[in-house]
């Protein structure tokens, strides 16, 4: 081996054994005198959604104001970790940041689950005032608790049910099975409560799950049924705003302890700045996409009224019991403290 060759091996093993020896990731390829900082940033979605835009969003404006030196790798679409395995990278550091539906955090923290109380929240100004308040807090501490940092939550909207079959009223949902996000039995006891089916699925599988007819009928906001071109299977778009769909960024605990203090500063004052900015762009994309899924001639639409929405409330309310039974009366008794609900 040349003396050059034999330095330049040292230099790579001392490389190797400086970064191997604190929880920051780093790119082994960049490694530079400034000690450049990679975060894995991986979702589910795709670029052009809400949370797709804001996470791209995050990492521009994070690479700029710290100079390069922290470099936010984002990987939508699932292509790196998807539904069912992104928690538990975060937690084995394999990725440093993901942005889940608070849906899909439940299936490790089932209090997460208020989120999905059907007809809990009327306006995205409700889910805010739930979000940024107590409830949000609590559910923050909780995450805490268990090494997993979370540092915003994000918008998409509410949802509304897509089918393959005609559903004008509460009879049709007998024998329909929804596809649901994993990690919830307040959603899947919705379903039940109207008289169909359920089947967790990841995000990514959707789309195949219609097209083999395995299932029917999905809820989702409009911004990822325009994307995921859900209406091409589903003909039949009902508007119940019934629940919401919403996120939460997190952040492996450990590795943001391993961050200098300006550099925290900096993601937190950004992740604040992009929080406001994405919950703008998701109330205008979800009401884009709603026409321009209207556009297409694809779909037929139904309404539901204001007493269509009240039966159905009164057919799902018994899920908020489960949720109760689940430990978690507290947390909604400060949700509906919040929202000033006499139910
Ligand atoms: C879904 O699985 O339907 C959504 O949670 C996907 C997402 O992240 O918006």
């Amino acid at each position: 081996m040349s003396i050059n060759k034999f330095f330049r091996c040292l230099l790579a093993i001392i490389l190797l054994l400086v970064t191997g020896c604190h929880e920051r990731a780093t790119d082994l390829e960049q490694v530079s005198y400034e000690d450049r900082i990679v975060i894995k940033f991986s979702h589910v979605v795709a670029e052009s959604t809400p949370k797709g835009q804001a996470a791209n969003r995050f990492a521009a404006l994070v690479k700029e104001r710290t100079g390069g030196r922290v470099e936010v790798q984002v990987y939508p679409n699932s292509v790196l970790y998807k539904d069912g395995e992104e928690m538990e990278a975060l937690s084995k550091g394999q990725v440093q940041m993901i942005a889940p539906a608070t849906a899909k955090v439940a299936e490790r923290y089932p209090l997460w689950q208020i989120f999905d109380l059907p007809f809990l929240f009327f306006s995205e100004e409700e889910v805010h005032r739930v979000m940024d308040g107590e409830v949000g807090r609590q559910l923050f501490q909780m995450l805490e608790q268990h090494r997993v940092k979370a540092i915003a939550m994000w918008d998409n909207g509410f949802k509304q049910i897509t089918t393959t079959v005609p559903l004008r009223q509460l009879e049709d949902f007998k024998g329909i099975k929804f596809r649901v996000m994993p990690g919830s039995g307040v959603r899947e006891g919705q379903f039940r409560r109207l008289g169909a089916e359920t089947v967790p699925l990841g995000f990514n599988e959707v789309y195949k799950a219609l097209e083999e007819g395995m299932v029917q009928g999905t809820e989702n906001s409009a911004s990822n049924i325009y994307s995921k071109k859900f209406y091409e299977l589903q003909p039949y778009l009902t508007i119940s705003n019934h629940g919401y769909l919403g996120y939460v960024v997190l952040v492996n605990a450990s590795f943001w302890d391993s961050l200098p203090e300006d550099i925290k500063v900096i993601i937190e004052e950004t992740m604040e700045e992009v929080t406001h900015w994405q919950r703008e762009v998701a109330t205008k994309q979800n009401a884009a996409d709603l026409e321009a899924i209207l556009k297409t001639g694809k779909v037929e639409a139904w309404w539901l009224t204001p007493e269509e929405k009240e039966r159905w409330r009164q057919m799902m309310m018994p899920v908020y019991r489960d949720f109760e039974n689940l430990g978690g009366s507290r947390l909604l008794a400060s949700a509906r403290r919040e929202l000033e609900l006499e139910y």
